[in-house]
């Protein structure tokens, strides 16, 4: 390795995922096994700008492993949009002589990372994490696997209830732009069906398979919804739209918001993050930069952050599939 970054700073920006704080140990620690100061950056971009740093060594980062959330504390900031509040953050950074960044977090995060190395010809690497799981280039990302299992756990308490009292319950679930945690939801906890954002399949066919659901004998019934799918209408209104409808339904509506967000993260998770963690000291210790460390078919990838923020949804076709299948 050919080791000219002396000092490496880290954040973490937009929406928190379980699993971040596991990252930064991990980046901690592999700047302390490779001999490299590590600086904590709190507040994202936001902290960056304004000099928010906090010197963090082996054991600054002791008992956070299973922590949920981002010690760090995240944000999403306007100013870093701006080539001024960029500006800014490079001279605090060479006002504290750090020499390479690592910022954890989604695509948001990634399209600042990558503005501001090419203007400033900072080496930056990027973590992926977000309960989406809607970055390409990798396979899962950091909080995902909590995320989902947190889902999974709250539709199967709803499910208790909606199969005593016979009812069919409307959940929202969280997935702007991405139906992955709909989907695998969905198929986990045994939904009848499942809306997403990247395919619009129309009301009408959720009304078809409820009368199809009623007539084969089921009693009771769970609709999955990401909060960003595409019917046009919201989780109320499209329960007020079954109610209108079909008869002899007892309708609710329950939204799952933030509780998915946090929680201690899953094995899988502080795994991926140990290794995303220093695949990314690695990487900027190799000279890299501009990359995002991934995993793909079990190994640690580097992928241009352009393909990170800008490649094909990966939305898979054969879920939905399996869905139909199962959940007759
Ligand atoms: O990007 C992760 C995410 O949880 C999305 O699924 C959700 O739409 C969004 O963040 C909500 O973010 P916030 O409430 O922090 O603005």
């Amino acid at each position: 390795m050919a080791n000219t970054i002396k000092k490496i700073g880290v954040l973490t920006s937009g929406g928190d995922a379980p699993g971040m704080n596991a990252a930064i140990r991990a980046v901690v620690r592999a700047c302390s096994f490779y001999n490299v100061d590590c600086v904590g950056i709190y507040r994202g971009y936001q902290g960056l700008m304004e000099g928010d740093f906090e010197e963090l060594n082996a054991r600054s980062v002791r008992n956070i492993i299973n922590k949920g959330g981002t010690f760090l504390k995240s944000a999403r900031s306007m100013e870093f949009k701006t080539i001024e509040g960029r500006k800014k953050a490079y001279e605090q950074l060479t006002k504290n002589n750090i020499d390479a960044l690592v910022v954890i977090g989604g695509d948001g995060t990634f399209t600042g990372g990558v503005y501001f190395s090419q203007e400033f010809d900072l080496p930056i690497v990027g973590i992926p994490a977000t309960i989406d799981n809607d970055i390409s280039g990798t396979d899962f990302t950091l909080g995902y696997d909590t995320a989902l299992n947190t889902v999974v756990d709250a539709i199967d308490k709803i499910r208790d209830t909606a199969s005593s009292h016979n009812r069919l319950f409307f959940i929202e679930v969280m997935g702007r732009d991405a139906g992955d945690i709909a989907l695998n939801s969905g198929i986990g906890a045994g939904a009848e069906e499942i809306l997403i954002p990247e395919e619009d399949e129309g009301v009408e066919r959720m009304l078809e398979s409820l009368r199809k659901s009623k007539m084969s004998g089921k009693l009771s019934s769970i609709i999955v919804v990401a909060e960003g799918e595409k019917s046009g209408k919201n989780i109320f209104q499209l329960a007020e739209y079954v109610e209108e409808h079909l008869e002899g339904y007892d309708i609710r509506v329950s939204v799952l918001g933030h509780i998915q967000r946090g929680g201690r993260p899953s094995c899988f998770d502080r795994v991926l993050a140990s290794k995303l963690g220093v695949g990314a000291v690695e990487a900027l210790l190799d000279g890299d930069s501009k990359v995002m460390i991934g995993l793909s078919h079990q190994h640690v990838v580097r992928v241009p952050l352009t393909v990170a923020i800008n490649g094909e949804a990966k939305y898979d076709k054969e879920l939905r599939r399996v869905a139909d299948i199962t959940s007759v």
